[in-house]
């Protein structure tokens, strides 16, 4: 694209205001438990399969955990007064199990007090709470026993979502079960970049179904617990584009997309698991019984889908569970972390999501990305996260003017924090954090989404 023409569109973007989206449109940052409490032992919490992980050598890039991270379990006032500062009316966290069941039968109220001052504290600033039930952070007794591999947990997290709900449903009626169920069962138990390690596909589509199924059976415990409830689940989702013409490729790509996304998508959306697929994979099929699929296909009040980048794919024997690569393209904008800037991704992908499983509504619950941030004369110049975020919300509005259902957008993250494998070597905040004196410093990103909310933009 010439230069010029590129200057035009990024000031087409920049130009953007907020009453360009819907008047009742939930605008947030989102965060989860482990990646900023710290807080490792306060107040009966028990150790989670992320506590033991980092604890072993070569797990994480810079061989730290998430022991301290942002300390918000004891800053929070400061991180929700920030939150309430940038002009969001939402904030995405999530619930960390661990403060809850520990090892006995009963919930821990000191843990079960922290989030009823935290949701206080949000509805004291303007901020609708945005619960995750789940956020990776599983107990590790419940890993001792199997993890999401033994159907007892699935039993388990019924029993969390149960004691959470009867505690905080009074104030906070939308409630996400899950955050991105490939990662848990993906990254958790095929590749082994995230707890508990584990490198074996069996065990990464039996984990699968359970945390689907976990997600079934904690619908109905959400809306008997709660008056009004809105329930859903938070889905890693990327439009698969082949890295060429070719038959081949396309099956390849074709393939991928069916263990990325119509995995998840088709089960809860009421298909079953997508046939092409268990075809592929007979040998490593999940065990169902009988009413599983039923209760994954409980209908929901909303889809949230986490939109970060696309993948492209190439067919290649023998590499992968479905004979496809990854394949990074020369000349193509990249964050950090080398993920594809590609906003008119998202488009696709939401317009997608709506005209093959027509959710009720979609929610962006995260969408971000990572830079080399620097603090120079007490100001984060993060003029790429700026047109990132300016461009994603950009083709969000394209999506919303399509006939899209997308009723709130929540920008990952509220700070800087513990980005799980990478450790803190990559930054995703709006906020920059220092990790050594805990100083919170608002990027230019974050000045230019409250400029934005603010209708100052
Ligand atoms: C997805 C996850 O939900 C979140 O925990 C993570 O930090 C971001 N994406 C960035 O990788």
């Amino acid at each position: 694209m010439a230069i010029d023409q590129k200057a035009a569109q990024n000031a087409a973007h920049s130009a953007l205001t907020r009453g360009d989206f819907p008047a009742r449109f939930a605008w947030g940052t989102s965060t989860s438990s482990y990646q900023i409490e710290g807080a490792r032992r306060a107040d009966g919490r028990v150790d989670s399969i992320w506590d033991v992980f980092t604890g072993q050598p070569g797990r994480i890039r810079d061989g730290s955990s998430g022991a301290v991270a942002c300390d918000h379990y004891h800053r929070w006032p400061q991180d929700l007064d920030i939150a309430r500062d940038l002009g969001t009316n939402a904030y995405r966290f999530s619930i960390a199990w661990p403060r809850i069941f520990g090892d006995g039968s009963a919930p821990n109220q000191k843990g079960l007090d922290f989030y009823d001052r935290l949701v206080d504290g949000m509805l004291e600033r303007g901020l609708q709470p945005w619960p995750t039930l789940y956020h990776w952070d599983l107990p590790q007794t419940l890993q001792d026993r199997g993890g999401w591999v033994a159907r007892s947990t699935v039993y388990a997290f019924a029993n969390f979502v149960d004691a959470v709900t009867r505690r905080l449903g009074d104030r906070v009626p939308q409630w996400i079960t899950h955050n991105e169920p490939w990662c848990t069962a993906m990254h958790g138990y095929m590749d082994g970049m995230h707890a508990p390690g584990i490198r074996d596909l069996p065990s990464a589509l039996q984990a699968s179904h359970h945390v689907l199924l976990s997600h079934g059976l904690a619908v109905p415990i959400i809306r008997a617990n709660v008056k009004d409830a809105r329930a859903g689940i938070a889905l890693s989702l990327h439009p698969i584009r082949s890295a060429s013409g070719s038959a081949e490729d396309m099956a390849a790509a074709h393939r991928h997309d069916g263990l990325r996304n119509r995995w998840f998508l088709d089960p809860l959306f009421g298909k079953g698991y997508p046939q092409d697929v268990l075809a592929e994979l007979e040998r490593f099929a999940p065990r169902i019984e009988p009413g599983d699929l039923e209760a994954i296909a409980v209908p929901t009040d909303f889809t949230g889908v986490n939109y970060y980048f696309p993948e492209v794919i190439a067919h290649a024997p023998g590499e992968g569970p479905l004979d496809g690569r990854v394949v990074h393209k020369a000349g193509v904008e990249r964050t950090a972390f080398g993920w594809e800037v590609a906003p008119e991704g998202m488009l696709q992908l939401l317009r997608r999501i709506h005209a093959e499983y027509g959710p009720r509504v979609l929610y962006v619950t995260e969408n971000g990305s990572t830079y080399d941030d620097v603090v120079q004369d007490g100001a984060v110049h993060d003029a790429q996260r700026t047109s990132y975020l300016q461009r994603h919300l950009a083709a969000l509005k394209e999506a919303i003017d399509v006939g899209v259902p997308v009723e709130g957008y929540f920008a990952w993250s509220l700070l800087d924090n513990f980005e799980w494998a990478e450790g803190y070597t990559r930054r995703f905040g709006l906020t920059h954090v220092d990790f050594d004196t805990q100083q919170r410093l608002l990027k230019d990103s974050g000045k230019w989404y409250r400029g934005f909310l603010r209708g100052q933009s």
